[in-house]
């Protein structure tokens, strides 16, 4: 086993942030064309030293181990994180110590990248405590997702 995958292994031993967060700022959802898989990802702000920064961020998925493996890195490191800043981060940054991806999982980390990003663009412009709700146009649940039909449901976000 390459040392990519023991680090998958090892962080799918303990996941972390699976889940909702009730009332979060920001919730995306993508699909991935190449796979089918599907990622939602919560973001909750907070206020700290006068910067709106990331406190918590989590993720639900029907993917594979590695979208699983880097989400659950991504939202460990999105933590303390302002909105512009979590934006910035590719990738590969997103991977945290699962290191880089080989080129056969690029598209599992932009599933995660994807989630992100329809995240904060779904944060109500960075109002705190504004939506409480999830947008007009996300299930309730990923399983929900699933069962709703594909269009004006589950985003599909061009992965380049
Ligand atoms: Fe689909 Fe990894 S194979 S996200």
């Amino acid at each position: 086993m390459s040392s990519f995958e023991t680090k998958v292994q090892e962080a799918l031993a303990n996941p972390h942030n699976q889940g909702e967060i009730p009332n979060a700022d920001g919730v995306g959802t993508v699909g991935s064309p190449e796979c089918g898989d599907m990622l939602r990802m919560w973001l909750k702000f907070t206020e700290k030293d006068g910067k709106r920064v990331i406190d918590r961020a989590s993720f639900q998925a029907f993917g594979c181990q590695t979208a699983i493996a880097v989400a659950s890195m991504a939202t460990e490191l999105l933590r303390g994180k302002t909105a512009a800043e979590a934006k910035d981060l590719t990738v590969q940054e997103l991977t945290g110590g699962l290191g880089p991806l080989p080129p056969m999982k690029i598209h599992c980390g932009q599933l995660v990248e994807g989630a992100l990003r329809n995240a904060l663009e779904n944060d109500a412009a960075g109002t705190p405590g504004k939506v409480d709700a999830l947008p007009a146009n996300q299930a309730p649940t990923l399983a929900a997702s699933l069962h709703r039909k594909p269009a004006g449901t589950v985003r599909i976000v061009p992965l380049d």
